[in-house]
């Protein structure tokens, strides 16, 4: 298994402390900066000297690149200044495009809290606890069938399988699918790196997909799927979210067809790619900092809700989302016009030394720890809870049944946007 994985060994040394790609001016839009690391060095100089600034695009247009976590904080809680009804990503999408491809994420309130409320009580932390020992025992069943190795890769083999089993119970999706759902998650979200599709989003003309999400042609895949459980489910309601979301009239109207389908692809995406990436870093970082490790395994139940919180802090891995300025406005002193981009990046917020002491220092005894990794405001992370609870039973599985490990150099995802690790090679004993 690990040979396949055909990566470098020995590990490279330090990748948080340091700040891989340390470089001042690296170009933070272009998806080729991140696959040597998230640019700390570029983020730095950003927050010290110019917190909200101006970033030209290639394309002739710009964004205002807001990297200070009170900055932050403050473009993501007020929806009348900063909508998300233009659009969350970077990219510009046409008024077609972007109703062809709205999901509660480019809503304001009312409209998005009419739809966020059909979902919400099934991700609250009280309901999400109920979970904990189904997640236990499928990250039991992963390892029984996987630490038998001694080296693979940890990617493909462990943290891609867990959150998306999960989020298949969850959904009520048979667990033989969670391999295919994987599979258009990574082309979805992944959309820039050629590993995991050929329509490459910088690379290729994606315009004949231009009304799908993720400008992906996966998504066409993923709404005949959406389609097809939508019919059984309203043949054979069950008491899962899929038909709470096609029974659900929350403007006295039941969803349309297009809502329920970005609905579920949101759903699909956002509780699959995003967690993996978090519990494969969570091996890296405690790696670089043994004595840090050894404290977690000295009280592995007291220890391992810390962990989880300083292990999301310096992953960060949904590096940015965007807003528009509704009005003409200001942010930390700049003048902002009407209309301009304004994107909050949510990982050089977790850095920021006027609110974390010594921010490179990975510490799981860090109090407190306001990190902004799920977000904040309306829009903050619906899984949370969840995402919070698979990092970890994973840290309490692992390191109770694994005693020394070593990994090496991560492969990572080519992308602006999400952080990602496609391959980690593992050794264990
Ligand atoms: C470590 C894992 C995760 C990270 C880092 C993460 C990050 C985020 C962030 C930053 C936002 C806010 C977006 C914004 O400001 O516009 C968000 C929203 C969201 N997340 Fe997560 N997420 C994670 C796991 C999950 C999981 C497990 C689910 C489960 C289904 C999920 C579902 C969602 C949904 C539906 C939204 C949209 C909420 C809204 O617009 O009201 N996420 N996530």
């Amino acid at each position: 298994m690990f040979r396949r994985c055909g990566l470098t060994w020995p590990p490279m040394a330090e990748i948080l402390r340091t700040g891989v790609a340390a470089d001042p001016h690296a170009d933070i839009t272009s998806h080729d900066t991140y696959v040597e690391g998230f640019p700390h060095g570029t983020f730095q100089r950003l927050r010290e000297t110019e917190p909200v600034a101006w970033i030209d695009e290639t394309d002739g247009s710009g964004f205002w690149a807001v990297t200070r976590h009170a900055d932050v904080i403050e473009a993501s809680r007020d929806y009348n200044r900063f909508t998300a009804s233009r659009g969350i990503r970077i990219e510009e999408m046409d008024p077609d495009e972007l109703e062809a491809r709205r999901s509660m994420m480019e809503l304001d309130p009312p409209e998005h809290t009419r739809l966020r409320r059909l979902v919400q009580p099934g991700f609250t932390p009280k309901v999400v606890a109920t979970y904990e020992e189904a997640f236990r025992r499928l990250v039991r069943v992963v390892f029984d069938r996987v630490l038998t190795e001694q080296r693979f890769d940890f990617v493909t083999e462990i943290a891609r399988e867990l959150p998306i089993r999960m989020l298949c119970r969850l959904l009520g999706i048979p667990e033989e699918d969670a391999g295919q759902m994987v599979a258009w998650g990574d082309q979805m979200i992944s959309n820039a790196d050629p590993e995991y599709t050929p329509v490459v989003i910088d690379k290729v003309d994606t315009e004949e997909y231009r009304l799908l999400p993720f400008r992906a042609p996966a998504a066409i895949d993923v709404f005949r799927y959406a389609e097809d459980i939508a019919l059984k489910r309203r043949a054979e309601p069950k008491d899962d979210i899929i038909t709470t979301l096609l029974t659900a009239e929350p403007d006295g109207e039941p969803l349309t067809d297009l809502e329920f389908k970005n609905f579920f692809t949101l759903l699909m995406v956002a509780g699959n790619e995003t967690t993996r990436h978090t519990i494969s870093y969570a091996l890296l970082f405690l790696q670089e900092a043994p004595e840090q490790l050894e404290l977690l395994r000295s009280d592995l139940p007291g220890m391992s809700e810390a962990a989880t919180e300083e292990i999301l802090r310096a992953s960060g891995v949904t590096m940015h989302f965007r807003r528009t300025a509704a009005v003409d406005t200001e942010l930390g002193g700049v003048p902002i016009k009407q209309g301009d981009k304004v994107v909050m990046w949510y990982t050089s917020a977790n850095f920021d030394e006027s609110v974390f002491t010594d921010p490179y220092r990975f510490d799981i005894t860090r109090d407190p720890n306001p990190h902004v990794t799920f977000g904040t405001g309306r829009h903050v992370c619906l899984g949370a809870s969840l995402a919070r609870l698979e990092v970890r039973v994973f840290l309490e599985e692992f390191f109770s049944r694994v005693s020394s490990y070593r990994v090496g150099e991560p492969d990572r995802l080519r992308s602006n946007f999400i952080r990602g690790i496609k391959h980690l090679p593992i050794e264990i004993s």
